[in-house]
């Protein structure tokens, strides 16, 4: 079976949309627990506005404070050249560029058109050029938008051509509200896999209206091999009505694992941190397996029937 990888957003996603604070040092010791389950990659916060979300205001201290391990990637997200110059200042190895396919939830997002987002870019690139600072690019609203409905698919690969066209490595496709369904999230993954069939693509999906997991299995029908993912299912943009988690990650490896997936995580390990988390928000989380525990789980027949 394919080796898939999984890249881990709980501290980034996750926690921005916590109306709670969380401790500096409770991140700390999340990514760092998160840092020993086999995970590629942990989005671990965003240099953007500490006005805007106030709950990542702590990233550089949480940069700092975490123990790197060799075989993950650390990666944060960044909306202009000055969270790029921070970024790079904590050595994060890859920026998440964001940006919006849609433009009224660029503006919502980011406050600026997408071609002002373009432009903030192309500096971006042009400052990082020579720092091994690895960049990629979250386009959000992918397979709908809030305010304006489903993106027309020209416009899609119109925003692909141009990110690869600056040098960004790779590009994660995001349902920022969970409207993409099966069929369509399938049918955009084939479309821009066969225009750009060398690129690396990856899937960040929310499970805002159930169909999370469904439009994973699609991802992978389409040839999709990295997939972004949240512990307990946490996550939502601030600034798209609505929002809700992501898929959950151990519910994801679960799925991925039981059908003969390689993802190279510990899933008990991932599960024994999904289960830390009620405690940490202060809120139930939505995943399932943490719950339910895994299939290959089995409990002991009634006494009366032994
Ligand atoms: N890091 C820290 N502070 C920043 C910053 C950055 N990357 N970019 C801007 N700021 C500060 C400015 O210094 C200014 O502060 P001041 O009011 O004390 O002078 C304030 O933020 C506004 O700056 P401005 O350049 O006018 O930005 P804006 O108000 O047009 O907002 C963004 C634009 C991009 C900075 C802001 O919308 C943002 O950070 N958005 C993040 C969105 C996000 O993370 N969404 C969730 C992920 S999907
Ligand atoms: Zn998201």
């Amino acid at each position: 079976m394919t080796r898939l990888y999984v890249h881990e957003v709980v501290t980034r996603d996750g926690f921005q949309i916590e109306p709670r604070f969380i401790p500096t040092e409770e991140k700390i010791v999340l990514v760092d627990r998160l840092s020993e389950t086999g995970l590629h990659k942990i989005e671990v916060t965003s240099f953007v506005s500490p006005k805007a979300v106030p709950a990542l205001a702590d990233a550089e201290a949480v940069m700092a404070g975490i123990r790197r391990h060799p075989a993950v990637g650390y990666v944060a997200l960044v909306a202009n050249p000055r969270g790029a110059e921070r970024a790079a200042a904590a050595r994060v190895d890859e920026i998440v560029l964001v940006l919006s396919v849609s433009e009224s939830h660029n503006r919502a997002n980011v406050r600026r058109s997408t071609e002002e987002s373009f432009a903030g870019f192309a500096e971006i690139m042009r400052a990082l050029d020579g720092t091994g600072v690895k960049v990629a690019c979250g386009m959000a609203t992918t397979f709908g938008c809030p305010f304006e409905g489903y993106q027309p698919l020209d416009r899609i690969l119109r925003f692909v051509d141009r990110l690869v066209g600056l040098g960004v490595g790779s590009i994660a496709l995001a349902d920022t509200v969970g409207m993409g369904d099966p069929r369509q999230v399938r049918d955009v993954c084939s479309e821009v896999r066969a225009r750009f069939p060398e690129y690396e693509f990856a899937l960040h999906l929310h499970n805002t209206r159930g169909m999370g997991l469904a439009n994973v299995l699609s991802g992978l029908e389409a040839g999709i091999t990295h997939y972004e993912s949240s512990l307990g299912g946490l996550g939502g943009c601030p600034f798209a009505p609505g929002a809700t988690g992501n898929v959950c990650t151990e519910d994801l490896v679960h799925m991925l694992h039981q059908m003969g997936h390689d993802t190279g995580v510990d899933l008990d390990r991932l599960i024994a941190a999904a289960r830390g988390l009620p405690a940490l928000v202060g809120h139930d989380v939505p995943g399932q397996v943490m719950k339910a525990g895994k299939s290959t789980d089995l409990h002991p027949l009634p006494p009366q029937l032994r």
